[in-house]
């Protein structure tokens, strides 16, 4: 595929965006990078402005592509590409897992990629095409091995990045988990799993863990114009912003704990006016239920400063929020909006 980060550029150019969309590129999607590839490179361009980003702006910029300790790595990464490396990505393996966020597979492609050199990088596309190619069911520590030996053995040394990313395309493309396009396949005649009449069945299935989930309620308080939020202080998803909430045990109390809650954090009172049903939002390790409760402020005593702010609709841009919140904001706009 033609995709932004491949164009033709500079060197310097190229180690830029082959590490930013490799950042973005570990648990996403291409086709959902793709704009925010974009708008990342027209405004923060280079190594230089990441490093000198300020985390209001790098979170802006990241906000709905979830897992937000991914973008503090890549600018943490960037002041040491300027502060260490005079502004250029370094070319060894080993200062390349120095840099936070960088694990095997990401320091494979982008020796791979930016320097074509001859790494692997054996992401889950690659693995489920290794698989079915080699016919092995799992993916265990030694099989894997074996997988990382033969792509080194196939691999055109002079065309590494190339290779790596043709095997990627050829899984999202071509080999795909569960209706593979084997009549399409260029190298169907060599995959035992094609050979098998069974390519689904490699890899096999892993029995997925079940996540829990989590109630939370949740409040958009509003007086006239204008809506509370509050800063997020806990270590995952610090720096955004959201709407009042909390997570709750039981959804019995669920109106006279929300209020509670606002009054010991804010000495804020509030007048109900409606209750919604549930948004859900899946986090890598729970889904969220957030039960949203439309409500006025009524009446407020000085408290002690927490990070919150008042905000009018039309400032929701401006700061960076979690994608649940913006799920919120729509449903608002949806139902009572402009009431
Ligand atoms: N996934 C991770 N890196 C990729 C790349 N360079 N091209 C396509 N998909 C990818």
């Amino acid at each position: 595929r033609s995709l932004p980060w491949r164009v033709r550029s500079s060197a310097k150019k190229k180690e830029y965006f082959t590490l930013v969309s490799e950042f973005m590129l570990q648990q996403t999607q291409v086709k959902t990078v793709i704009p925010y590839f974009n708008n990342f490179l027209k405004n923060i361009p280079n190594f230089q402005s990441l490093a000198k980003v300020s985390e209001a702006k790098l979170l802006k910029h990241w906000q709905g592509l979830g897992y937000y300790s991914r973008a503090k790595n890549l600018k943490k990464s960037a002041k040491m590409i300027v502060g260490n490396f005079s502004g250029r990505l370094p070319n060894n393996y080993e200062e390349l897992k120095k840099l936070p966020g960088v694990g095997d597979y990401t320091a494979g492609a982008v020796l791979s990629i930016a320097f074509n050199k001859s790494y692997v990088a054996v992401d889950g596309n690659v693995k489920r095409v290794m698989a079915r190619l080699t016919s092995r069911k799992k993916l265990s520590q030694h099989n894997l091995r074996f997988i990382k030996s033969k792509l080194l053995k196939f691999m055109d040394k002079n065309r590494a990045g190339d290779f790596n990313q043709a095997m990627m395309e050829l899984g999202a493309c071509v080999c795909l988990p569960r209706n593979p396009k084997c009549e399409q396949c260029p190298i169907n005649k060599i995959c035992n799993a094609y050979i098998s009449g069974k390519p689904t069945e490699y890899p096999a299935k892993v029995v997925k863990k079940t996540i829990p989930s989590h109630f939370f309620v949740g409040g958009l308080i509003r007086v006239g114009n204008k809506i509370l939020i509050q800063k997020r202080e806990e270590k995952m998803l610090n720096g955004l912003w959201e709407i009042p909430m909390k997570k709750i045990n039981d959804q019995k109390n669920l109106t006279k704990d929300f209020k509670n809650f606002i009054f010991n954090k804010y000495g804020i009172t509030v007048k109900i006016n409606k209750v919604f049903s549930a948004i859900k939002h899946s986090y890598s390790h729970f889904n969220m239920k957030l039960i949203v409760i439309d409500c006025e402020k009524t009446t407020s005593i000085v408290k002690k400063k927490n990070m919150y702010s008042w905000i009018e609709k039309n400032q929701i841009n401006k700061y960076p929020f979690h994608k649940v919140n913006h799920k919120v904001f729509s449903l608002f706009k949806k139902k009572t909006w402009n009431v």
